[in-house]
């Protein structure tokens, strides 16, 4: 942890820098992750019978879950890291997912599975990007000003709010619940220490999955919830 908060440091001194330059922003995300290079954060993600839909099955699934992590999304290049310690029926589990757009390949470790890497295709329909979002209202959270953001409607099972600084645009929160369609969930996510950047570093594979080709397939779904059901920003749309 003290590694990753170090190389945070460092690039929050980066980003501040150059973020200064941008301060007359004025609808965060209306087109998109246009103009953004990505995202790096840490979170804590709470979710109660939040429903997603399982890539096992391609059915409708509910998830209760407590999970805090490390996320980065490179929109440029189209690469995504995410690093999670997830609570889900009384069970830890951690892991690590790589995706990378170029050859649509994403590896994932998981401790449930003795931390083995599996590597698997990514569903050609996942955008490494954030869709244009339409501003639904603004407020504040503590003393903070900010933009109510809600994703384009494209399931009709959760409906999904992202909470941003208006002056930034960094993400403070986002809300996921439930369409009165269904029983009630919901999936709460609080950002930490975000930088407006992708922190290429966490794109190294790790040793564990080098030398691995798609013929060594292991069901990379057992475990993950594949890469598009992961977060609100990284999906299909
Ligand atoms: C996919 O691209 C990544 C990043 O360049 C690389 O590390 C990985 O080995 C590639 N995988 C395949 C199957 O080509
Ligand atoms: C991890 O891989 C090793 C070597 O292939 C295998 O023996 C072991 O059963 C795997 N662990 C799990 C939990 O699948
Ligand atoms: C929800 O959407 C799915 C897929 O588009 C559709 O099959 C289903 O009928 C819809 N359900 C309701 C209650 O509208």
């Amino acid at each position: 942890m003290q590694f990753f908060l170090a190389i945070i440091l460092i690039l929050a001194i980066n980003s501040f820098v150059e973020s200064s330059s941008s301060s007359s922003v004025q609808q965060c995300f209306s087109k998109g992750s246009e103009g953004f290079k990505g995202v790096t954060y840490e979170y804590i993600d709470s979710a109660y019978n939040a429903n997603y839909m399982n890539p096992l099955t391609d059915q409708l699934d509910q998830m209760t879950f407590y999970e805090a992590g490390l996320f980065s999304a490179d929109y440029i290049n189209g690469q995504v890291f995410y690093q999670y310690r997830r609570n889900e029926n009384s069970i830890w589990e951690e892991g690590k997912l790589v995706a990378f757009k170029s050859n649509g390949t994403q590896y994932f470790l998981d401790s449930l599975d003795g931390g083995n890497c599996s590597v698997g295709k990514i569903d050609p329909e996942t955008q490494f990007t954030i869709p244009p979002l339409d501003l639904v209202s603004q407020g504040t959270m503590g003393g903070v000003n900010v933009d109510f953001l809600e994703y384009p409607q494209t399931n009709n099972y959760t409906s999904n709010t992202l909470i941003v600084n208006s002056d930034n645009c960094y993400f403070m929160s986002s809300n996921c619940h439930n369409t009165p369609l269904y029983p009630a969930g919901f999936s709460l996510i609080t950002f930490y220490n975000f930088m407006d950047e992708p922190d290429s570093q966490l794109f190294q594979l790790p040793p564990q999955c080098w030398n691995l080709n798609l013929d060594s397939t292991q069901s990379i779904q057992k475990y993950s919830k594949s890469i598009s059901n992961i977060f609100p920003n990284i999906g299909k749309y």
